[in-house]
C-alpha cells in the first residue's frame, strides 16, 4: 500500500481495497502537503479525537466522497447528526471493516469539539489511537497522546510494521518521551507526526529519527512511502 504523510497528524492510506484518511486537517494547515481537492476518493475517515486540528476537513471530504467516518462513539454521534455516515467505536474495541481491521487504543489527551460561534466546547468522548490491519500489515497511529506504559502492551501484543508517533511536545509527547514510546511499541519503522504546524510544537524531527537507528523515517508533508 501507499502511505502519504499529508502533514500534522493527517495520513492517507491507499490500499488494495480502499483509501483511508486519518485526522483530516488540511485546509487550515499552512504546511499541508496537499489540498483536499487533490485527494483521491476517500472511503473512510478515521478520527482520533475531536480537536479541530484533527477533524477540520471531515465534513467536506465525507460529503464529497460519501466517506464512512470512524470515531469514538460520541464523536461519531456528533458527525452523524451533521448528516455523515458514521461507525462509532470505543477504546479497546476492534471491528473488521471490508478494507481491514481497526482497533481503538488508549490515548492520554483531551477530546472535545469547540464551536467558536457559540463559544461552546462539546464533549467528544475519549481520545484514541488506532491499530490498523491493512493489506497484511499492522500500523499504529498513536493520535495525540502522552507517553503511557500500556504502550508496552501494544508492542508486546502486536507485530507492528509502522508506527506514527507525535513528537511536538506541549500538547503531546515530545521527542524524548516519543523515543521511549518507539522502544515500547517495537515497530519496524517509526514516523514522527504532530510537529512544526504551530510555533509551540516546533521540533527538528531528525535527531529523533536518527536516535532510533534505522527505524526512524522522516516524511515531509506530501511525501509517500510504500509498505
Ligand atoms: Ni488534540
Ligand atoms: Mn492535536
Amino acid at each position: 500500500m501507499r502511505i502519504t504523510y499529508i502533514g500534522h497528524s493527517t495520513v492517507l492510506f491507499e490500499t488494495d481495497k480502499a483509501n483511508l484518511l486519518i485526522d483530516p486537517f488540511i485546509t487550515g494547515n499552512g504546511l499541508a502537503g496537499t489540498s483536499i481537492g487533490d485527494l483521491p476518493k476517500i472511503d473512510a475517515i478515521l478520527l482520533t479525537h475531536g480537536h479541530s486540528d484533527h477533524i477540520e476537513d471531515t465534513q467536506p471530504i465525507a460529503e464529497r466522497d460519501g466517506s464512512l467516518v470512524i470515531a469514538i462513539a460520541e464523536l461519531a454521534t456528533y458527525f452523524g447528526w451533521k448528516g455523515l455516515k458514521t461507525h462509532g467505536m470505543s477504546i479497546g474495541g476492534g471491528y473488521d471493516f471490508p478494507f481491514g481491521r481497526v482497533k481503538m487504543t488508549l490515548a492520554f489527551h483531551g477530546s472535545s469539539v469547540a464551536e467558536p460561534e457559540s463559544r461552546r466546547i462539546i464533549d467528544a468522548g475519549m481520545p484514541a489511537g488506532f491499530l490498523l490491519n491493512l493489506d497484511g500489515k499492522t500500523i499504529y497511529h498513536a493520535g495525540d497522546t502522552a507517553l503511557f506504559s500500556d504502550m508496552k502492551l501494544i508492542g508486546e501484543r502486536n507485530d507492528i510494521d509502522l508506527a506514527f508517533l507525535p513528537i511536538g511536545d506541549n500538547f503531546t509527547m515530545g521527542p524524548e518521551d516519543a523515543r521511549v514510546a518507539a522502544d515500547w511499541v517495537q515497530a519496524r519503522k517509526v514516523v514522527p507526526i504532530h510537529y512544526n504546524t504551530f510555533p509551540v510544537i516546533r521540533q527538528d524531527p531528525r535527531p529523533f529519527a536518527d536516535s532510533l537507528g534505522g527505524k526512524g523515517v522522516v516524511l515531509a508533508p506530501g511525501e509517500s512511502m510504500e509498505l
